[in-house]
């Protein structure tokens, strides 16, 4: 199973791109984890530039199709998800569902930020766009609040209960891309 890593900050030091780094670690064996880092070419999402959108729209098309899941590290920008993040989902979505790279892609979505309730509602705000987009939302959340004083520079997490629920929560978003590799493979048997 191949997972595709999108932390939603741009920021060097972002406690939620560590996050995504500590996930990598915590998948189950036998998982390939590849951390995307294009986000910040992807242009503002623009109907008349659906024909050519360009390199960056490309390049997250295509990351997104050669994975069988991705997990999504957003931080929390004034109650909602940071508008690269979302214009990301946005482009992703199209051409139209069921047609978009996102459609029927297992998803996982998990948070952090220096507050204290751990980027909640933008880990809610990003599952209701993914899901609409298509993709099959894992239904569990991960809040890891004071971000600052939990994650490391090393990408530590400091907390027992986050990084078993971390872990828990890979192991449910590999199964799910499990399943439903067998559904396609026995739909295509049967054709
Ligand atoms: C524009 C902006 C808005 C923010 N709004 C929220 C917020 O609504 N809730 C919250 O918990 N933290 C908020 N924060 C603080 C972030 O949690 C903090 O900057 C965090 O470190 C961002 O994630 P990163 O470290 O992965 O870049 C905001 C930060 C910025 C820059």
């Amino acid at each position: 199973v191949r997972v595709l890593g999108i932390s939603g900050s741009l920021r060097r030091d972002s406690y939620n791109t560590r996050l995504l780094r500590a996930a990598g670690e915590l998948l189950p064996p036998g998982t390939d984890f590849e951390p995307w880092g294009g986000l910040k070419a992807v242009p503002p999402f623009d109907e008349d530039d659906e024909a050519a959108p360009g390199p960056g729209v490309e390049a997250l098309r295509a990351a997104l199709g050669e994975a069988d899941a991705v997990l999504f590290v957003t931080p929390e920008y004034n109650g909602s998800i940071p508008g690269q993040l979302k214009n990301a989902v946005d482009w992703a979505s199209r051409p139209s569902v069921p047609e978009g790279a996102l459609f029927g892609k297992p998803v996982a979505v998990v948070g952090a930020s220096t507050g204290m309730f751990g980027a909640v509602w933008a880990q809610a705000e990003l599952r209701k766009a993914l899901g609409l987009a298509g993709a099959r939302v894992l239904d569990r959340e991960l809040p890891v609040p004071v971000a600052d004083e939990l994650i490391g520079a090393d990408g530590s997490i400091d907390s027992i209960e986050i990084v078993d629920e971390l872990e828990a929560i890979l192991a449910a978003l590999v199964e799910s891309a499990e399943e439903r590799e067998r559904v396609v493979s026995e739909r295509a048997l049967e054709a």
